[in-house]
């Protein structure tokens, strides 16, 4: 029973963080300094699509840490993914604000991306933590070779966005860091492979629908 509860308030949170515009944010806004880019519209649009990509990414990092804290066998690792877990809704928070000042809505796909992401996370976790660790590490190791490729990418003229990509590759890296240090095992290639894979089919969805 206790394990249904939890999944039912885990079913909630997901269509929160894939449908609401989820923009609760304990550190500030890395833009919020910056004086608002007079973006014309091929850059609009460029931006704006990038920011999807990243905006399911986040939507995707929440199902990866809450699948891995449901399963993960040792407390403190649990402690560790879902203290992540909140590291990541600022992400997530930022790219809705971005998202919105860019005129964009977020990538229907979404719900399909959280709950592909929860289930292996939460699979990452039942292999134990050693293995779940290690899926942490190369899932950020991955997300901050993306996030670099994205600020060759952006338009010149949008310091906005490449401010909250650069702060996000910051905390990715940290939380790449951490795992590591946690005790994660490397995974094998095929596994890093078939990541990659279901990342690129991600993030080249989103850019469009
Ligand atoms: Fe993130
Ligand atoms: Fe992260």
């Amino acid at each position: 029973m206790e394990l249904i509860d939890k999944l039912i308030k885990e079913i909630d949170k997901g269509l929160k963080f894939s449908l609401q515009n989820y923009q609760e944010q304990s550190r500030e806004y890395p833009a919020k300094d910056i004086v608002e880019d007079s973006l014309n519209e091929i850059d609009r649009s460029i931006s704006a699509s990038l920011m999807r990509i990243n905006h399911a990414g986040e939507v995707s990092a929440q199902g990866l840490y809450r699948g891995q804290a449901l399963t993960a066998r040792l407390e403190g690792t649990r402690e560790k993914m879902d203290e992540a877990a909140k590291e990541e809704l600022d992400h997530l928070a930022w790219c809705n604000k971005r998202l919105e000042e860019l005129h964009e809505k977020p990538s229907v796909l979404n719900p399909l991306w959280y709950g592909l992401s929860f289930s292996m996370g939460a699979i990452a976790g039942l292999a134990g933590d050693k293995w779940s660790l290690g899926f942490v590490h190369e899932t950020e190791e991955q997300v901050v070779r993306h996030l670099e490729s994205h600020l060759d990418r952006l338009p010149k003229d949008d310091k906005k966005t490449a401010a909250i990509l650069e702060q996000m590759a910051i905390d990715e890296a940290h939380h790449s860091e951490e795992a590591l240090e946690s005790g994660a095992a490397e995974l094998p290639d095929n596994v890093k492979k078939l990541m990659g894979i279901i990342a690129k089919v991600m993030t080249k969805t989103s850019y469009h629908i």
